[in-house]
């Protein structure tokens, strides 16, 4: 039910390989991909090539969440490099339902994301074309921001959106959450309605590569907060 996805942006990269390979083992249940380009959002971090360097080295789904303008051009770039899931802003796309679209037609599972001060009704006409809603409860560009407290009441109100179109299709749509995640609060952010837990520095800063079996130790730490929320 609840899905962890540590965020490699806060991995090493000059070791990125075994950083996948060691949180995996340690029982992350995605690898979430942030893609910026230097101009949606003020940093420049990593493409497809990168993706497919990673592919070979686990079987957990690579949840590419794209900081790019334009999206259309990159979202086939990603999924021949492996993703298995492609998430883009709406104010990067000219054509929101269009990039949905493509998305699928290229093998992915489709998400849309929203900034904080992003309205929820980017949703409403496009429910049917979405397997996951991802909200960023920090402005993107960087790790190690703090949790914005009124994502919570944003959370709620795309739980209820959600949930209503479920009872109408019987289709289940993720709702994730990106930035500022930790053991301390994760339990409140799993009330509030988030079912798909993205977290960086919370996971990777704790050991920077040099201790793996930290990553056990965060992650076991974030799931016990799940299963007492
Ligand atoms: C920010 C990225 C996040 C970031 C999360 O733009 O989308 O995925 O890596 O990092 P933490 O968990 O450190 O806030
Ligand atoms: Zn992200």
């Amino acid at each position: 039910m609840f899905v962890i996805a540590p965020s490699i942006l806060s991995a090493d990269f000059a070791r990125l390989g075994d950083e996948v390979g060691h949180v995996v083992a340690a029982g992350a249940d995605w690898i979430h991909f942030d893609v910026m380009d230097n101009h949606y959002v003020p940093n420049l971090t990593i493409g497809p090539l990168v993706c497919a360097a990673i592919r070979p080295l686990t079987a957990a789904p690579i949840d590419v969440h794209l900081m790019v303008k334009p999206v259309d051009r990159i979202v086939p770039e990603f999924a021949r490099a492996g993703a298995n899931l492609i998430s883009f802003h709406p104010e990067a796309s000219e054509h929101v339902d269009r990039s949905l679209s493509l998305i699928r037609e290229n093998g992915c599972h489709a998400g849309l994301v929203f900034n904080p001060a992003t309205p929820l009704a980017y949703m409403d006409h496009v429910m049917d074309k979405l397997d996951l809603v991802l909200l960023m409860s920090v402005n993107p560009g960087f790790g190690g921001q703090t949790f914005i407290p009124s994502m919570l009441a944003k959370l709620r109100a795309a739980r209820r959106r959600i949930d209503r179109y479920a009872r109408a299709s019987g289709r289940r749509i993720r709702l994730q959450i990106d930035g500022g995640v930790k053991v301390e609060n994760i339990g409140e952010i799993a009330r509030a309605g988030a079912d798909t837990f993205v977290a960086g520095s919370a996971i990777f800063g704790a050991a920077r590569g040099d201790d793996p079996n930290r990553y056990d130790t965060v992650i076991a730490a974030l799931r016990a907060q799940l299963e007492t929320r």
